[in-house]
């Protein structure tokens, strides 16, 4: 029976979240009551149209957004119940963020934006860009490290975007569209990448995406729409669209 399986320790536990961005007439409620659940030792896929919440909701994991209502548990600590600090030093510690945006510093090397993680958890500079160019390095991007963001391609300044987000190993990686700007061959490379990360059993990868090249690397796939999660499909990748719900 379902109820005496035991239950996969969970990375992210979610529910009844909800967000609103603004007051009164403007307000937009982009979380209505989500629940969510990631597991440790997964590559969990988010997909939905836009403007359904996605990113609202990896911000609010990520402790980057407040959020009201309902509970949030990541690897067992309640986002509720933490000091605005504990939360910060979470975060820096074990959440690795690729934004959609990229949000680069445009002001430091890419060395430089890798090693960020690496220092702010105290790391020797010297250490820091070691390990910042090795990882340039696995990203097809060795050579380019004392380049200006602005100089890279697109698809460049995101596999730097993944680069930092990966170099601190840490236990959740959330990516918001992480092969947006990336041709086939570079994104399978990517996500095979994310895929090593999660086949660890104390971690955890979301990946939210449009792009259905890139499905058949996730365990489970949750489906978003207008603020809320409609579905989750176990074994994404090998079902060819006849997945199974599971809730
Ligand atoms: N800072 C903000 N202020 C006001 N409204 C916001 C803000 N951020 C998001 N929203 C609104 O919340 C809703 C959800 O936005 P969100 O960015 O989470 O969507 P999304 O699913 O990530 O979309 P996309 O696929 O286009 O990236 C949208 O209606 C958006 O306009
Ligand atoms: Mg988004």
């Amino acid at each position: 029976m379902a109820e005496s399986r035991p239950q996969p320790q969970l990375a992210v536990h979610i529910r009844a979240v909800k967000k609103t961005f603004g007051a009164g007439e403007a307000a937009v409620h982009a979380l209505k009551g989500v629940n969510f659940d990631a597991r440790q030792g997964e590559l969990l896929m988010i997909v939905g149209p836009s403007g359904c919440g996605k990113t609202t909701l990896l911000s609010v994991i990520a402790g980057t957004l407040t959020f009201e209502g309902g509970e949030i548990d990541v690897f067992g600590a309640s986002l509720h119940g933490m000091k605005e600090r504990d939360i910060t030093e979470f975060r820096k510690r074990h959440v690795g963020f690729i934004f959609q945006q990229f949000n680069l510093i445009p002001t430091l090397s890419c060395i430089e934006n890798v090693s960020v993680p690496l220092l702010i958890n105290g790391a020797s500079r010297r250490v820091a860009e070691r390990k910042a160019e090795a990882m340039l390095d696995e990203m097809g991007l060795a050579g380019r490290g004392h380049d200006w963001p602005m100089n890279l391609s697109g698809g460049q300044q995101q596999r730097v975007a993944i680069a930092r987000a990966l170099v601190h190993e840490p236990r959740l990686v959330i990516c918001d569209e992480p092969t947006s700007a990336l041709d086939k061959d570079t994104g399978g490379h990517i996500m095979d990448l994310l895929r090593s990360v999660a086949r660890h059993p104390d971690r955890c990868v979301i990946v939210v995406t449009h792009d259905n090249r890139i499905f058949k690397y996730a365990d489970r796939l949750t489906e978003m729409e207008d603020g809320r999660v409609q579905r989750v499909h176990d074994h994404a990748g090998h079902t060819n669209g006849e997945e199974t719900a599971t809730e």
